[in-house]
C-alpha cells in the first residue's frame, strides 16, 4: 500500500527530482538494494530488523565486524546524473574513535576503477576520504577536526549530503551544516588543503551504507528512510 502510494508520489515529480525513496516497510529488496562487500567478506552482516526504525516499522541493520574484511554495505545503483543529494536517517551504536572508518561507500569513476569516495570517521568526527589518494575533509589537523562534529550514538540522525557537478561538496547533519564536511567552488574552508590538492570531481556510480574499518573498530549500524535526489532533500 505505502510502496504504491510512493509510487505514485514519484510519478508525480517532475522527472529528475526523486531517483530513490525508500523506508523498508514493504521489506528488503534485495535486486534494488544488493549487498555490496567488493574483494572480501568475512563478518559484516547485513539484515532487515523490525526492532528498531525512524519511521514504521522497518530498518536496515549493518553488523560491521574489524578490519577491512570484516566490510559490508547495502545499497543502489540508482544515481541521478548531474547533481546528488543523499539523505538517510543513521543510527550509530557505538561512537566514532581515533581509527578511520567508513559508513557510506561510493563507488567514484573519476578515481578510477574500484576506487570509492568514502563518509566515515578519523580522529572521533565525521568526515570523508578519498580512496585514490587518501586525502580527507576536513584536514585532520585539530583546527580541521574541530570544524567537523561527532556522531552521536543510539539516535536516528538525519545525515544529508549533496555532490555537484563542479564539485562541491556539502553536508548536513539534522539539518545543519557541518562546516568542515563542505568545499568546492563558492565555498571557502580553510580545512580542505588536502581535499583540493586534486582535481577530481567526484562522478559515483552508487551509494553503499554499511561498515567497513581499517583499524579493527566493530559497530552495528541502522538505516531508514533513504532518500536519492538530484535535489535538496531536507529532514
Ligand atoms: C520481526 O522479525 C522477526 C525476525 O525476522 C520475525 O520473526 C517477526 O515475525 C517480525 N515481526 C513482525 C511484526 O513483522
Ligand atoms: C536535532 O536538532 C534539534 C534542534 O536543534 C534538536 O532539538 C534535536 O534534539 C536534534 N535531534 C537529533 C536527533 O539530534
Ligand atoms: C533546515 O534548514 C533550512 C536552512 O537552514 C531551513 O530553511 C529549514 O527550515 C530547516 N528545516 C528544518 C526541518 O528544521
Ligand atoms: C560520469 O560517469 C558516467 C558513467 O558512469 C559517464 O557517462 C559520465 O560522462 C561521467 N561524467 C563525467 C563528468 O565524467
Amino acid at each position: 500500500m505505502f510502496r504504491q502510494t510512493a509510487l505514485l508520489a514519484l510519478a508525480l515529480l517532475p522527472f529528475s527530482l526523486a531517483q530513490v525513496s525508500e523506508d523498508f516497510e514493504n521489506g528488503w529488496d534485495q535486486t534494488a538494494w544488493p549487498i555490496y562487500a567488493p574483494d572480501c567478506n568475512s563478518g559484516g552482516v547485513v539484515t532487515l530488523d523490525n526492532t528498531t526504525a525512524h519511521s514504521g516499522t522497518n530498518s536496515m541493520k549493518v553488523a560491521g565486524a574489524g578490519g577491512y574484511c570484516g566490510h559490508i554495505f547495502f545499497g543502489t545503483t540508482s544515481i541521478p546524473s548531474g547533481d546528488v543529494y543523499v539523505r538517510a536517517y543513521v543510527k550509530a551504536t557505538t561512537a566514532l574513535t581515533a581509527s578511520h572508518v567508513s559508513f557510506i561507500t561510493m563507488p567514484d569513476s573519476a578515481q578510477g576503477t574500484n576506487k570509492h569516495l568514502r563518509i566515515g570517521g578519523q580522529s572521533e568526527i565525521l568526515m570523508y576520504n578519498r580512496e585514490s589518494d587518501d586525502a580527507t575533509l576536513p584536514d585532520l589537523s585539530p583546527d580541521g577536526i574541530a570544524t567537523s562534529t561527532a556522531l552521536p550514538t543510539s539516535v536516528f540522525e538525519c545525515f544529508e549530503y549533496y555532490l555537484g557537478t563542479d564539485g562541491t561538496i556539502e553536508t548536513w547533519l539534522n539539518n545543519s551544516t557541518i562546516a568542515g564536511l563542505d568545499s568546492g567552488p563558492g565555498i571557502t574552508n580553510a580545512n580542505d588543503a588536502g581535499w583540493t590538492s586534486s582535481t577530481i570531481i567526484p562522478n559515483i556510480t552508487a551509494v553503499y551504507f554499511g561498515w567497513e574499518s581499517y583499524g579493527g573498530d566493530v559497530n552495528t549500524f541502522w538505516y531508514d528512510d533513504i532518500v536519492v535526489s538530484s535535489s535538496r532533500i531536507g529532514c
